[in-house]
């Protein structure tokens, strides 16, 4: 494909929405053409299923249901909107992505790391990122900046559950050190924008 896959994973309150913000404002003024996106989200199909995931009236949802609703909201987002996207040699910013699932199924409700593996080479016919960045951050510090937020039925999990999901990322980052960069989340959001184009320019030489 001739666009480029950009995701951004971390805990809650790591501060990845600042940063997918600032990137897209750097690369337009660079002009490149960006496609910012988010998951569970995308498309209205996808966007119905982050409702039925997100609702803190859903308390009785099985870890099964929620990881088959992550994929099947992931699935219509890459076939509809990710892939044509990059097919046309976008800039793809994806705000959490197929590592969520990883972290907070796998890490978090500790389901099966190869049934997630395989439904997700099924879900996302294979797609995968070029570069993640993960803003780490202590769980508590994440927390901490929610705070004044009204929760939903994920951030509303505890703070023991948030911090497998952590440990997760790192291992997934350990694992895949071709495409992660691990950027410390607790640094000033200026600086952590220019970590990540110092690092983006290394990537994309013409910048
Ligand atoms: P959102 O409001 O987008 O949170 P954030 O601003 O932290 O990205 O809600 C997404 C929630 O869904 C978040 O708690 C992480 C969770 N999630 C999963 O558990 N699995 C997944 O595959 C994805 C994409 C998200």
């Amino acid at each position: 494909m001739k666009g480029i896959f950009i995701t951004f994973e971390g805990v809650e309150g790591s501060g990845k929405s600042s940063q997918v913000k600032l990137l897209e404002q750097y690369l337009q003024q660079h002009g490149y053409d960006c496609f910012v996106t988010r998951e569970p989200g995308g498309p209205p199909i996808s966007e119905a299923i982050r409702s039925l995931l997100l609702d803190v009236n859903n308390s009785e949802m099985v870890p099964e249901t929620e990881l088959l609703l992550y994929l099947a909201s992931r699935a219509q987002h890459t076939a509809q909107w990710i892939i044509p996207a990059l097919e046309q040699g976008k800039i793809v910013i994806c705000d959490r992505y197929t590592d969520s699932s990883l972290a907070y199924q796998g890490g978090g409700r500790k389901l099966s790391a190869d049934v997630i593996n395989a439904l997700t080479t099924f879900a996302t016919r294979k797609l995968e990122p070029d570069i993640t960045y993960l803003l780490d951050v202590d769980v508590e510090v994440g927390q901490q900046r929610i705070s004044n937020r009204t929760l939903d039925r994920l951030e509303e999990e505890s703070l023991n559950f948030h911090k497998q999901v952590r440990q997760e990322y790192l291992k997934l980052a350990n694992r895949h050190k071709n495409r992660y960069i691990i950027i410390d989340g607790s640094l000033g959001v200026q600086e952590i924008h220019e970590l990540i184009v110092q690092h983006i320019k290394t990537h994309i030489r013409s910048l």
